[in-house]
């Protein structure tokens, strides 16, 4: 049981339409009194109805079943994938861990996900959820979905073959998939196993961050974002629906494929990126800008200019900034950031920050440059150009303090020997 991709379409929230078989879109309106080849018509929405007209996103499916068939929802446990971020205190120290397992027995995308930390809640509509997924088989006879929030999906290990209601996006390492609060999908692993990053969006959708005086271009592009062409399947059988609703996993039988939209238009849609395609922006003459020119999405907050979530890359790069400490400088920021590391060396870390791994600096906690990196940069050349190549780290960055969870806390992959790394920088200081 598969479907195959049938292609995309680009441009980041353009009004896409997308037909599986000719002539299933109605034409010049949405709802008609018989949809073409006996379907459903179903709207999908992901803004309130009043949003303003460029915020404003909805998709209508046109399906074999409408959604509302399934059975009865029961509670479900996976007990590493919640929202419960504790009520007590935050420790503000330094946090790092190594990369998550690969599980030992079988476990599927869903199964192999684990809850770090996050803030807020789909309660309250804001705030994040950061989870790591170490996955070794395909999900089988299961669909999900997170009516709580998007999911950005982050690979690390492994490629996914992400099959969604509106259709299939394929993504490998370096490139990103968000699946729309509310999308029904399955995760199958070509490589047999996979690892990973995903922020749970409890905010505002994500979108592309407006470029003042860098003009019309530049950052991610518009373009190099993939919605799917519509693919489905028409497929009977006993399947289970896991749902998360409310920080909360349900779960209900359902007699055939929810993958069973045969056309749709809209701008609701799931969608990929290739990482590495950011068009990166730095210093030609000397200092760094903030790190905020490295942002690819971000999920406003009702303040203007602070992020809910800023998803923000480190990528290939050069550097040749004269009379200038080129790694990031040491820093103490109010935002909370969350890192990760999807393949080679981040530039700031001479060792202990591999890929998978990732590390948390809340609001105020110090951090930088660990002492080795800090001593051979002080001492670089800077005449001549560094590059930074066979890198992409990124970052989750949160206006709210994301609260690690007790399982994170706990956990063996934590490394909790991180501060030690700042031990060696010594005093120079002569007055
Ligand atoms: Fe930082």
């Amino acid at each position: 049981m598969a479907i195959h991709s049938n292609g995309y379409q680009s441009g980041f929230g353009n009004e896409f339409a997308t037909e599986a078989i000719p002539g299933t879109l109605p034409v010049g309106r949405n709802s008609p009194q018989r949809v073409a080849h006996g379907l459903y018509a179903e709207q999908l929405t992901g803004t309130a109805f009043t949003a303003p007209r460029h915020a404003n996103r909805r998709s209508w499916l046109y399906r074999i079943r409408p959604a509302v068939l399934h059975g009865r929802f029961e509670p479900f446990s996976q007990p590493a994938f919640h929202n419960d971020f504790g009520q007590g205190p935050v420790t503000p120290e330094q946090l790092r861990w190594s990369p998550l397992p690969l599980p030992q027995a079988p476990a599927d995308f869903i199964d192999g996900l684990f809850t770090m930390g996050g803030n807020g809640g789909p309660a309250a509509g804001t705030g994040v959820a950061i989870h790591l997924y170490a996955a070794n088989r395909d999900m089988q006879d299961r669909f999900f979905y997170d009516a709580d929030g998007e999911l950005l999906i982050v690979p690390q290990l492994g490629r996914l073959h992400i099959e969604t209601e509106l259709g299939v996006l394929d993504v490998e390492p370096q490139e990103i998939a968000v699946i729309p609060r509310g999308v029904r999908f399955r995760v199958a692993l070509p490589d047999g196993s996979a690892r990973g990053y995903v922020c749970e969006n409890f905010g505002a959708l994500l979108r592309l961050p407006d470029l003042g005086p860098i003009g019309s271009n530049g950052l991610a592009n518009p373009r190099d974002f993939l919605a799917p062409n519509a693919a489905f399947e028409d497929v009977e059988g006993n399947f289970e629906l896991i749902a998360k609703f409310q920080g909360h996993l349900w779960r209900a039988p359902i007699d055939h494929s929810p993958l069973d939209v045969v056309g749709w238009h809209g701008n609701y849609t799931p969608y990929k990126y290739d990482l590495r395609r950011f068009n990166t922006i730095g210093s030609i003459s000397f200092d760094h800008p903030d790190p905020s020119i490295f942002l690819v999405l971000h999920s406003p907050s009702d303040t203007p200019g602070t992020s809910n979530m800023d998803f923000v890359i480190f990528p290939p790069r050069i550097l040749a900034m004269r009379d200038t400490f080129r790694p990031p400088w040491f820093h103490r920021n109010v935002a909370s950031e969350f890192m990760g590391l999807v393949h080679g060396v981040y530039d700031a870390k001479a060792d202990g920050f591999v890929p998978g791994g990732c590390s948390l600096h809340n609001c105020m906690t110090g951090h930088g440059p660990d002492a080795a990196t800090f001593e051979k940069a002080s001492a670089a050349d800077t005449s001549k150009p560094d590059y930074i190549e066979d890198t992409m780290a990124f970052m989750f960055e949160t206006r709210a303090v994301i609260r690690p969870t007790a399982q994170a806390l706990a956990a063996a992959h934590r490394q909790h020997d991180y501060p030690t790394c700042w031990a060696g920088l010594r005093k120079h200081f002569q007055p």
